[in-house]
């Protein structure tokens, strides 16, 4: 059995813990009363969360100027710790004139419930042109991660912050493992080689195929799909929560196969998101993290396998995770199963290639898209809830 002690370390040496208990969180509830109050969005609400447990360490609180600037322009935090996505906090100017720095303010949700503090100790003004060229590699606001930023406030707060309140009542709470929660399942499961798999999609045989190929390798597969905010044309987490417990009760070993939800929010950086992906599995106690084709991306922005490449511009012991990368995989009629063009020798005319769109439009129809492309049991739930619209 593998002990907690044989994990793999949190990124940056130790899991940050930033939620207040007992009396410390009994007095912070005391003083929140007289404070200045910043409403967090959806987004700020699960950054929040997954600063406090430790997800995102070692950041403590959003991203002071320093910090975010570094990030930004390297990719680096200001103390050489490898960090790919500015975590910040975006308010209006109206809002930035009421708060000085050295404050203690309140965070607060859009419902007016307390869900932590924060030590004010930056205000400033990014320039939103630059981080969406770094960040997302365009400025096009077509790009939902360009048309958020540019949606939000002008002016960002850095500083450290405590979690009061995690969210309410939140969806899929068995499933909602802290990193602390997933190490110690690690450990009780005797596992020591971990790898980890993301998505925002429902799973078909492509994506079994690559996770199945990994698991080959490793002592187990954490299936840990984002359910923090995504594009409105991205199947809801609710929907995708019970594909994958259909098609994991039927077609994975229960012993070697984990599935909890990762609560954070797509950003569709593509490159720069596939290393922010696996730096906070890392967090979660894995080992290993999958990278397929075009990992968070979104549209034609990234190059197929640009997440994959940009894991070649950090020496291995700053990640500190290992990627496995899997080319684009199908079904082949004539080798009778998925493969890539790394495992297959046959022409496109041998290849079974759905778009997107193609198996929506079956779905939406009420129809079952070939067993080789998505298990039944998977698309029948995808066809219900089209069906519900
Ligand atoms: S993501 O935005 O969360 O990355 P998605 O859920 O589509 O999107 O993908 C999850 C993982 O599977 C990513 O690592 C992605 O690169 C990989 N992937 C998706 N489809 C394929 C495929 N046909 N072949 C190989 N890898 C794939």
């Amino acid at each position: 059995m593998a002990k907690l002690e044989h994990a793999i370390l949190p990124h940056g040496g130790s899991l940050v813990d930033r939620m207040l208990r007992g009396t410390l969180r009994a007095s912070a509830i005391e003083r929140v009363e007289k404070l200045r109050r910043v409403t967090l969005s959806a987004v700020g609400i699960s950054d929040l969360e997954l600063i406090a447990n430790g997800a995102f360490s070692p950041l403590t609180g959003f991203m002071d100027q320093a910090s975010y600037q570094s990030v930004v322009d390297e990719m680096y935090l200001p103390n050489g710790v490898v960090w790919s996505m500015p975590i910040t906090l975006p308010v209006s100017e109206e809002q930035a004139h009421t708060l000085k720095i050295g404050q203690e303010i309140a965070l607060g949700d859009e419902s007016g419930r307390l869900c932590g503090l924060m030590e004010l100790s930056d205000i400033y003004r990014p320039d939103k042109h630059r981080e969406a060229q770094r960040v997302f590699r365009t400025t096009e606001d077509k790009h939902p991660g360009v048309a958020r930023l540019f949606g939000q406030g002008d002016v960002y707060l850095g500083g450290q912050v405590w979690q009061i309140n995690g969210p309410e009542n939140p969806p899929f709470a068995n499933y909602r493992l802290s990193p602390v929660e997933m190490r110690k399942v690690f450990a009780e499961r005797g596992w020591r080689r971990i790898v980890a798999f993301q998505t925002r999609n429902p799973i078909h045989r492509a994506h079994e195929y690559i996770q199945k190929a990994a698991l080959e390798i490793m002592d187990g597969l954490l299936v840990h799909p984002l359910v923090g905010e995504t594009k409105s044309d991205d199947i809801p987490a609710d929907v995708r929560m019970r594909s994958y417990e259909a098609l994991l009760r039927d077609y994975y070993p229960q012993d070697r196969t984990q599935l909890a939800v990762y609560p954070a929010a797509m950003r569709y950086a593509g490159p720069r998101e596939a290393i922010f992906h696996a730096l906070a599995r890392k967090n979660y106690g894995c080992t290993h993290f999958i990278v397929g084709r075009d990992h968070a991306g979104v549209g034609t922005y990234y190059g197929t396998y640009d997440a994959q490449r940009i894991f070649d511009t950090f020496a291995p012991h700053e990640l500190g995770i290992t990627p496995l990368f899997f080319e684009h995989s199908f079904f082949c009629r004539t080798c009778g199963q998925i493969v890539s063009s790394k495992t297959c020798p046959h022409g496109v005319e041998h290849h079974m290639t759905l778009s997107g769109t193609a198996v929506r439009a079956l779905l939406s129809n009420g129809e079952l898209p070939p067993p080789e492309f998505s298990r039944p049991e998977v698309a029948t739930i995808l066809i219900e809830a089209y069906r519900k619209g």
